[in-house]
């Protein structure tokens, strides 16, 4: 075991940090309020390599390990979650999607635009009555022969405006129940397609999330990814990648905000010294060191199982579930540490506690993370 970065991990763990502070970090505020990711950002993400990391280089991306990944997303989330989810989206949903299951063409044609950021995509699996129990998909895509035609709703959809393609989830036997879904690319622009209406959110104010709607959209056999009846195991075998990048989500998250709490309480001064000489203030901090350490031991233990080739779906859930515990607890804390500074948005923590919330919720509850750990523990 060796706790060390290779040089390579330590490079890009500088350039998400250089790109975060020099380019994300000034107007993340401005960003969150007016709830809009301006789109040279994204092309700069894309020019960089954030958005296609794992994905082979002669499809387009940057040939690099799971770990690279998280490491690049814990410095992009300790400044600007909306951005890093748009990244996750695109990097382990969509282009880890297909480069696992889809076919040749399918690569050719989808994977090598979404790798180099030209085009991003969107992972389509929630539906209004169908978020955990994600099973019950209402959406249809009846078989016609050569098409699937595909009616039905999907909500808060990551990149949902912005994404060229859809990775649609939807139910082609409904008798089959889970066995008879299928996962379907859908392009933006197909005739009965259309974006609905965007969510005024709680936190990840900046990210684009929709919801979708397909009326009678004709979608070519060939946009199925996988056997006919795949689409359920496709998304769960996505999903458990997916989950250790929003894993690394929660834990840039949190070490943004203690740095930030670090940073102040050496520099805030009450009843005649630095209040980092205060035990309390202490305390916190080395409570928030400590628990950020043990979720970046998780979050990187995921990473490796899964660049082994091993099975990491227990240890992706357990790494998503502390992380993101630990994220809303360790920004809550710095609120606290910065006082009436930290309710006010100039200083960032507020922003970070609202944007760890939903890393508890996407990609799998933290009942569900529970629930996938203890089918597990009797394997
Ligand atoms: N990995 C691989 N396969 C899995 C799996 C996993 N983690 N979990 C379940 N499966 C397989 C099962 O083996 C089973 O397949 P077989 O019948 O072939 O054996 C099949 O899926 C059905 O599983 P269950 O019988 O266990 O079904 P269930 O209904 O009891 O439980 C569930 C399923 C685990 C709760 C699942 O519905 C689930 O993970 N729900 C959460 C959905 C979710 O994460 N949504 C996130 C939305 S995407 C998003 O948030 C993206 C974004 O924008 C940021």
């Amino acid at each position: 075991m060796d706790f060390n970065l290779s040089e390579e991990h330590e490079a890009v763990q500088l350039a998400a940090r250089d790109f975060a502070q020099n380019e994300l970090l000034p107007g993340v505020i401005e960003r969150d309020n007016a709830q809009t990711f301006d789109p040279s950002l994204r092309q700069r993400m894309g020019e960089l390599g954030f958005l296609g990391m794992m994905v082979p280089p002669e499809y387009g991306g940057g040939g690099m390990d799971t770990l690279a990944y998280v490491i690049a997303m814990e410095e992009i989330s300790k400044v600007d979650a909306s951005a890093s989810v748009m990244m996750s989206v695109n990097n382990s949903l969509v282009c880890w999607g297909l480069e696992a299951f889809g076919n040749e063409s399918q690569k050719q044609k989808y994977l090598t635009r979404l790798a180099s950021g030209e085009i991003l995509g969107a992972f389509c699996l929630s539906e209004p009555e169908a978020g955990s129990d994600a099973t019950s998909q209402q959406t249809l895509a009846e078989d016609k022969g050569d098409y699937y035609l595909l009616n039905g709703t999907k909500n808060w959809i990551t990149n949902g405006a912005t994404a060229s393609v859809c990775l649609v989830i939807a139910q082609t036997y409904p008798e089959k129940r889970h066995k008879g879904i299928n996962c379907l690319i859908v392009e933006k622009g197909m005739p009965g397609f259309s974006v609905g209406k965007k969510e005024d959110k709680m936190g990840i104010r900046a990210s684009d999330t929709h919801s979708l709607m397909f009326s009678d959209v004709q979608v070519p056999k060939e946009n199925r990814i996988g056997p006919d009846g795949f689409g359920f195991s496709f998304a769960m075998s996505t999903l458990n990648g997916g989950r250790i990048g929003i894993a690394a989500q929660a834990l840039g998250i949190a070490a943004g905000a203690y740095e930030l709490a670090l940073q102040y309480a050496q520099e805030r001064k009450a009843f005649g010294k630095a209040i980092f000489d205060h035990q309390a203030i202490q305390f916190k901090l080395a409570d928030m060191a400590t628990r950020l350490e043990a979720a970046r031991l998780l979050v990187y233990k995921a990473a490796r199982l899964k660049d082994q080739g091993k099975d990491y779906v227990q240890a992706a859930a357990m790494a998503k579930l502390y992380a993101s515990d630990i994220a809303m607890w360790v920004t809550t804390e710095a609120v606290q540490i910065h006082g009436g500074y930290g309710y006010v948005k100039e200083y960032h923590v507020e922003r970070l506690m609202r944007d760890a919330k939903i890393t508890q919720i996407y990609e799998g509850t933290s009942e569900i993370q529970k629930l996938v750990i203890a089918r597990g523990l009797t394997k």
